[in-house]
């Protein structure tokens, strides 16, 4: 058997219901809004990269930093002879965990899950070359729908990082979290990345980058929405905004829409008024402190025995297991 295979948990067609009911649901709220993860298509994944790679952008290195310092206590504590990654996109970081493991000579499989086939193939096919006895089995499917893992041997360790958990709502999360506990089977793992409350100034700059590319990030939905929906939305029309929510502790970027307009979308014989002013969520990203991460985990029925964080307190890596 190859070193690689490649299941597809998706029909072909579910990305096309699933954006269709989305944008509907969403541009018929009061407010609108939408979900981040339409944001990627090939051109939003693109400037994603490049926001990683901004100067205002901590998040990334701070948690590669942290990768860093603990992958080695993170392959001692879990022992994991199946790595699991939840939404592996390039699986760069991810290398830092698949080299420990093996230097313990534990890892046998790695299981990237991610929506784009595309980004599965690539990664798995540098992977099998620059590590040679491992097997790659990625797994096309929308984690947030439900999640079934093959059955590989245990221990398994889940690794959900980049912060995107901070992406859900404090409901999707507990829907999330239950759904990992519910394919966990005793001795196995989970590992998140949160990023951290700290101060406004530095979290907005993050989110709102003097170059422009978070901007750039915010208005590619409306071109996703074009060219998938043939909604007449001109980006020009709106204002990339990123604002500190103190109370739920989160930024929310929203488009802003600069006049009154109407948008007409084709595909869903919709027709969508904004007010001048108006404003349409486009994605919360939630900031964490230790105590929330604890008591999410321990809702879901996971422990947190391990909390990592960078240097300069920006971003924690959390290793839970299951409880009692
Ligand atoms: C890394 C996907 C979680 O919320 O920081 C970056 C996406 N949005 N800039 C985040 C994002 C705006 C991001 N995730």
């Amino acid at each position: 058997m190859s070193p690689f295979t490649l299941t597809r948990h998706l029909p072909a067609d579910a990305t096309a219901d699933a954006l269709r009911a989305d944008v509907t649901e969403g541009l018929t709220a009061d407010p609108k809004w939408l979900p981040p993860k339409w944001f990627y298509d090939a051109r939003g994944s693109e400037l994603f990269e490049e926001i990683t790679r901004l100067p205002e952008y901590y998040p990334t290195r701070a948690e590669r930093a942290i990768l860093d310092r603990v992958a080695g206590d993170i392959a001692a504590a879990t022992g994991a002879r199946t790595l699991v990654e939840l939404g592996s996109g390039s699986s760069e970081k991810t290398r830092l965990l698949i080299e420990a493991l093996r230097e313990r000579g534990t890892l046998g499989a790695y299981i990237p899950v991610d929506v784009s086939e595309s980004a599965l193939e690539q990664a798995g096919q540098a992977l099998i070359a620059d590590y040679p006895g491992l097997t790659v089995h990625g797994l096309v499917a929308d984690f947030t729908a439900g999640l079934t893992l093959p059955d590989t041997e245990g221990p398994r360790l889940v690794v959900f990082l980049g912060g995107t958990i901070g992406n859900l709502l404090p409901a999707e999360r507990a829907v999330f979290l239950a759904r990992v506990r519910a394919a966990l089977r005793p001795g196995d793992t989970l590992l998140l990345g949160t990023d951290l409350v700290k101060d406004e100034a530095t979290l907005v700059a993050a989110y709102d980058d003097s170059a422009g590319v978070t901007a750039a990030f915010n208005k590619n939905v409306l071109a996703v929405l074009k060219r998938e929906l043939g909604a007449d939305l001109d980006p020009d029309d709106f204002e990339h905004v990123a604002r500190w929510d103190a109370g739920h502790e989160w930024i929310e970027m929203r488009l802003r829409a600069r006049t009154a307009l109407t948008a007409k979308i084709p595909a869903l014989d919709l027709k969508v008024d904004f007010a001048a002013g108006e404003e349409l969520r486009t994605e919360i990203s939630a900031k964490f402190r230790e105590e929330r991460v604890r008591d999410e985990l321990a809702r879901a029925g996971l422990e947190l025995t391990h909390w990592w964080t960078d240097e300069q307190d920006r971003f924690a890596l959390s290793l839970a297991g299951l409880s009692g």
